[in-house]
């Protein structure tokens, strides 16, 4: 399998433990792409719009966003880590998604993203563990992935090593568990959600493209992405349709 991994930290703490605990787990003969935040995309959004009207290629910060980016869509699996900050994704993690708002549901989404898997691995101390997961899940159920996983342990240690074993072994476990779910999927399909939110999005995008035919205006970029990949027209990202 092809994994990448976007690390909401660069310290060599309990989430990078945990993530290579999992990585352990997905067993040998993948090939692995890592980032790490903030070192391989400092920028935060400067909320210029440029990506949603053309593509993040003219993003001012397509230098990291676009590699990255690209490793996302060639991956079958995804993995994003990030501790809780006061409740919440680090804030690193939230300025690399703030740059893929434009490849949202709502505006232009890729099919690859229909036939993938990801995993989200989040560890506080006490509590938050619930909201940084959903911090990242958003952007992942918005993009069209297709199935998800949530690994999260509170630690109640600041430190990995004192951490106490019976919760690392359950941790370990449940990493084993769901590394066999992941492999056993033959064929990825989207679950239920994620084709109610293509579908409810592609009558939003109907109902733009006429308001904006009904004001005189050209369609719009993302409408231009919809009706491109046939979506407008009865095909499904999911359906493994040959696509030009
Ligand atoms: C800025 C900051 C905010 C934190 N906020 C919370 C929090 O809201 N709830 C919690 O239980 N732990 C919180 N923690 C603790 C971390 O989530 C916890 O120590 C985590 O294991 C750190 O991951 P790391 O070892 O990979 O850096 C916070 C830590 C920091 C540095």
């Amino acid at each position: 399998m092809k994994i990448t991994v976007i690390n909401g930290t660069e310290r060599k703490g309990c989430t990078h433990a945990m993530k290579e605990i999992f990585l352990s787990a997905m067993g040998e003969g993948n090939s692995v792409r890592e980032y790490w935040l903030p070192r391989d995309c400092p920028a935060f959004c400067t909320g210029c719009k440029a990506c949603y009207f053309n593509n993040i290629e003219v993003c001012p910060h397509s230098q990291y966003t676009v590699p990255v980016w690209n490793d996302i869509l060639a991956a079958d699996l995804l993995v994003f880590t990030s501790p809780v900050y006061v409740f919440h994704v680090t804030a690193q993690m939230k300025a690399l998604l703030d740059h893929y708002g434009t490849k949202w549901m709502a505006h232009s989404p890729e099919r690859e993203m229909f036939g993938k898997q990801a995993v989200i691995i989040t560890n506080a101390i006490g509590q938050g563990m619930g909201k940084t997961a959903a911090d990242i899940k958003d952007s992942l159920d918005f993009w069209g992935v297709a199935h998800t996983h949530i690994i999260k342990l509170a630690l109640f240690q600041a430190e990995w090593e004192k951490v106490d074993v019976r919760r690392k072994n359950n941790f370990q476990k449940n990493c084993m568990r769901i590394s066999e779910k992941i492999q056993s999927r033959k064929k990825v399909k989207p679950r239920l959600k994620i084709k109610g939110l293509f579908y409810m999005m592609k009558t939003v995008q109907k109902m733009i493209d006429r308001a904006e035919r009904r004001a005189g205006r050209e369609p719009t970029t993302d409408w231009q992405h919809w009706k491109k990949n046939g979506w407008m027209d009865g095909k499904k990202p999911w359906s493994g349709e040959i696509y030009e």
